[in-house]
């Protein structure tokens, strides 16, 4: 990230010092590479958003290795969510659900139990998000933008795995 923003002021210096011929000469050779960032954009307010990339794992004990997500409301999030145990996903299915603030959790679940054919995913309005179901070995990355602000639930909603398997994100 430093790195990202010095290559950007940088630019902007030379951007500039564009009339300064020797200057810019001098600076280019320090600085052969000023290839154009993508990853840091500006929205409509003028505030600069980028996007956030997390990992998190599940195993075979039926635990996520992360608790807690924080966000910047309208940030994009890329997520990845590898299953680090061996068991298959029938056994020790493990997803990654985001759900809108005011879910009840056991009934969500209930409900997710009963979408097996749709990998735990009950219909309605209460995913937000989710990744694919996977089994050990496997990962799955999925991209979306940060919802408003506020505080949501995220669990796997493999049958029985959401009273371990489950954290808070937090959008700021
Ligand atoms: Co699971």
């Amino acid at each position: 990230m430093k790195k990202s923003v010095l290559i950007i002021i940088s630019a902007v210096v030379l951007a500039s010092c564009g009339t300064n011929e020797t200057k810019s000469k001098k600076e280019s050779k320090e600085t052969p590479e000023t290839e154009s960032k993508k990853e840091v954009t500006v929205d409509k307010n003028d505030q600069t958003v980028d996007e956030v990339k997390f990992s998190i794992t599940g195993n075979d004990m039926m635990k996520f290795d992360k608790e807690e997500f924080k966000v910047k409301e309208g940030q994009k999030v890329s997520l990845t969510l590898k299953h680090i145990g061996e068991m298959k996903k029938e056994v020790m299915g493990h997803n990654w659900v985001l759900l809108a603030q005011g879910t009840d959790l056991a009934e969500f679940a209930t409900k997710a139990m009963a979408a097996k054919d749709n990998n735990y995913i009950p219909e309605g309005d209460a995913v937000i998000v989710h990744t694919d179901l996977i089994g050990g070995g496997e990962s799955t990355t999925i991209t979306f933008d940060a919802p408003k602000k506020g505080t949501y639930d995220f669990i796997c909603s493999f049958p029985g795995h959401y009273g371990l398997m489950k954290g808070k994100f937090i959008v700021e």
